[in-house]
């Protein structure tokens, strides 16, 4: 097993999945093997130590964020906590997005206009405060329910894939705004 990062991306076998779920219950990314088990289709890519072992897991789903309202594959990251804070999470990130932006484009019909980021760690957002990040070319577009910061990045030369859904037309509240005045 190669030591470095490595697209995995539909190629999740048997074993790799047992692999998987082991090191996300080890680490406490994850509680329940079923759920584990179930996230390992999702594994874009891997890290493994010399020793063979994994130390890193990138996975992705698509998505229809209702702000955005178009598809994106929303991608999270985890490593194994002796591997955090040694500046590989972009590196690791550029294999995520280069590895779902070449699956994309090879599609005959595209399913994503590019990856959305949940940025759910503490650290990561305090560092990251641009409203356009260029290191990882992500857009800051607002927050999610849990209040951590959303952001895209849109694959090269994406276009639109989604209509606008038609505008939700709901009576104005009583005495709100819309609410007759006298
Ligand atoms: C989120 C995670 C993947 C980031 O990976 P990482 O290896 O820790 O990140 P990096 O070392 O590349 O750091 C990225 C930036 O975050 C900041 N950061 C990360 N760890 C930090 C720490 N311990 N203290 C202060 N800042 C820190 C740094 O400022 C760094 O920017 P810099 O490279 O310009 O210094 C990793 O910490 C992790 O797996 N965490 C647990 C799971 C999780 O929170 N996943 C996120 C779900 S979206």
């Amino acid at each position: 097993m190669a030591e470095g990062i490595t697209a995995v991306w539909k190629r999740v076998t048997p074993e790799l999945r047992d692999e998987l779920v082991a090191f996300w219950l080890a680490e406490g990314a994850l509680d329940d093997a079923g759920v584990a088990e179930a996230r390992t289709e999702q594994v874009v890519c891997i890290g493994r130590e010399a020793d063979g072992s994994i130390w890193g897991v990138g996975t992705a789903v698509l998505q229809v964020l209702p702000q955005l309202g178009q598809p994106t594959y929303a991608c999270r990251q985890f490593f194994s906590a002796r591997r955090r804070g040694k500046g590989q999470m972009m590196a690791f990130f550029g294999v995520v997005r280069d590895t779902l932006e070449l699956y994309n484009q090879a599609l005959a019909q595209p399913e994503s206009i590019g990856i959305l980021l949940e940025i759910q760690n503490d650290m990561v957002a305090a560092r990251y405060q641009l409203a356009y990040e260029p290191e990882a070319d992500a857009y800051f577009i607002g927050y999610s329910p849990r209040g951590h910061h959303l952001r895209v990045v849109y694959f090269d030369g994406a276009r639109l894939l989604l209509p606008p859904k038609p505008a939700q037309r709901s009576p104005p509240p009583s005495g709100g705004a819309g609410a007759a005045q006298g």
